[in-house]
């Protein structure tokens, strides 16, 4: 409401001038240094500079123009060249309640997305290997864009993009061959799998050969070798049973699991393209395309013949494009590959395509456990799965002691222990490297999504404590700052809305819904909500209701799941 306020009077201003002056002005509308100037501040040089008029008439000629709005304003106080307004708090206050009330989980809905397509590619674990904590987070935080993205109308398609193929398929079923048993591995496939990939590894720094073998088995896939490939699917299936556990758990869903393998008889068109547009190059018996002075080369095909993951992806893209018509589409993946999609982009430039610039790289940094990257190579695993559930034990125990009479407990503790994980992720700018602390996740207190799914039981249950009508409300309550306060928060949550979208940063949303929490549980110690008069009753209810609703849909945008009771 305060930033639609804003536009209007920027906007009527700007026309003013075009309809009386033939003159486009552009008119700032800010907050004052000092609150105690006013809630809105217009300056007026520009203006003054630019129709050459004095100050005062300049000044007044436009307060007459704000006047005629139908805005909740109290006051326009002119003060040399700006122009303070002062909100009627109590008349704004109102707007924005009745505005939440009735457009209840719709409010914050935006248009900015109409009509526009974006296809996300995120989660995209490697088959056969442990899912990692990178996947988590691209899993948690394409999950989190994508919905963000619905709620401004964009139309999303998001695509697991399964690592399941390359040479590292090679390698496992070289290692299978070598050491494996199958009836071991169905015992508990993805550590067994691991363990033999891990042996793979160890192996080969004593025998290189082993690496030889691994890439003329995986040429044997390429070239679609039946008993290569009936291996290969097996050990794709086992391993998606533990990404689809996390996904169940996580609540995540994706429109397409077409993986790297989908794209396998897709690459010759396309490296043939290359070789049309006169891109590729020989060296040393590896096909290559130099991408000019600010990045190597991009290796498109090795000289064995076998593909390359930037080819993949190379045939992905055009794919999609042609499949999906996006506008644009964003890869949630990790800082490390940073350089892979600078060249996907160039690539696409240097073929003559103009949609390189629709290619996002959503990036996102380590996550660190006491400092240290966790890492799956060398066995140092930390298996997702488990982390998840000891959350949700740790949930589990933090509920007996505070509610043990509470009836689901399994069920909230589920949703606790998940707010936990993901929250712990989200509130974390996703460029950066983010540290993870589980038992400080799960607490009720502190910066953490079980504290802002316990602020909104908390208000579920006063609640139910009495009926309550926006009709009737003390108006002038809203006017103490500790209402207003989260007035203005509220107010503020589609703006949040549209930079997390525009930024693809949950963590813009996550802060907000922190200091939403954060503002109305000082208002709680304030302020007792059930109080006799009902007027003030109403005022109080109406307020803790709309906060409940921005509270729950935030909660639902970052992938969390919102509670009656824990
Ligand atoms: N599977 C890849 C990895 O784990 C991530 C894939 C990201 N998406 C893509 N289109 N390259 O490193």
């Amino acid at each position: 409401m305060i930033d639609q306020i804003k536009q209007q009077i920027k906007n009527e201003l700007q026309k003013y001038y075009l309809v009386n002056y033939n003159t486009e002005i552009s008119i700032v509308v800010e907050e004052p240094k000092d609150a105690k100037l006013g809630d809105i501040s217009i300056p007026m040089f520009s203006v003054v500079k630019i129709l050459r008029k004095p100050m005062p008439e300049i000044v007044n000629e436009a307060i007459e123009v704000i006047q005629k709005l139908d805005l909740p304003l109290e006051k326009l106080n002119p003060v040399g060249a700006f122009i303070n307004i002062f909100f009627s708090k109590s008349l704004l206050a109102m707007e924005v309640l009745k505005d939440i009330l009735s457009k209840s989980q719709n409010y914050g809905n935006s248009s900015i997305g109409e009509g526009k397509r974006i296809t996300l590619d995120y989660s995209s674990p490697n088959i056969a290997k442990t899912f990692s904590i990178g996947h988590l987070r691209s899993t948690m935080i394409g999950n989190s864009i994508k919905l963000i993205l619905q709620k401004c109308g964009f139309q999303t398609y998001s695509i697991n993009y399964l690592g399941d193929w390359g040479t590292q398929f090679g390698k496992m079923i070289v290692a299978y061959q070598k050491w494996g048993n199958k009836e071991e591995i169905m015992k508990d496939p993805i550590n067994r799998l691991t363990e033999l990939y891990v042996r793979f590894h160890k192996e080969a720094e004593e025998n290189p050969k082993l690496e030889e073998e691994a890439r003329e088995a995986f040429l044997k896939m390429e070239q679609k070798d039946p008993k290569y490939l009936e291996l290969w699917q097996w050990i794709r299936e086992e391993s998606l049973k533990e990404s689809q556990q996390i996904y169940d758990l996580l609540g995540v869903t994706f429109d397409s699991y077409k993986g790297e393998a989908f794209y396998n008889d897709k690459m010759d068109s396309v490296v043939e393209e290359l070789k049309i547009k006169g891109l590729l190059k020989e060296d040393q018996g590896a096909q290559i395309v130099d991408l000019g002075e600010d990045m190597p080369p991009a290796l498109i095909k090795r000289s064995d013949g076998g593909s390359l993951y930037i080819t993949r992806d190379l045939a992905a893209v055009f794919y999609r494009k042609k499949e999906y018509h996006f506008d644009k589409i964003l890869y949630v993946v990790g800082n490390e590959q940073k350089l892979h999609f600078q060249q996907l982009k160039k690539l696409i430039e240097k073929m003559g395509y103009d949609f390189a610039d629709q290619i996002e790289h959503i990036n996102f940094g380590l996550y660190l456990t006491n400092g240290k990257k966790v890492a799956t190579r060398k066995g140092n695993v930390t298996k997702l799965y488990d982390v998840l559930q000891t959350a949700i034990r740790l949930a589990k125990e933090l509920i007996e002691t505070k509610n043990p009479k509470l009836e689901n407990k399994e069920e909230i503790a589920k949703a606790v222990g998940i707010a936990a994980i993901v929250f712990g992720d989200l509130k974390n700018y996703r460029g950066l490297d983010a540290e993870f602390n589980l038992e400080q996740s799960v607490k009720f207190e502190g910066q953490t999504g079980p504290y802002l799914q316990y602020t909104g039981v908390r208000i579920a249950s006063i609640l139910k404590e009495k009926p309550y009508t926006i009709a009737q409300c003390e108006k002038k309550q809203f006017e103490l700052p500790h209402y207003f306060d989260i007035i203005k928060l509220l107010s503020a949550f589609p703006s949040t809305i549209e930079k997390a979208a525009t930024e693809y940063a949950p963590s813009v949303l996550a802060k907000y819904l922190l200091s939403l929490a954060q503002c109305f549980n000082k208002f709680y110690s304030l302020e007792k909500i059930n109080v006799e008069d009902e007027a003030i009753r109403n005022s109080n209810f109406c307020l803790s209701k709309a906060v409940r609703i921005v509270l729950n849909e935030g909660l639902r945008l970052l992938g969390i799941s919102y509670l009656n009771e824990m």
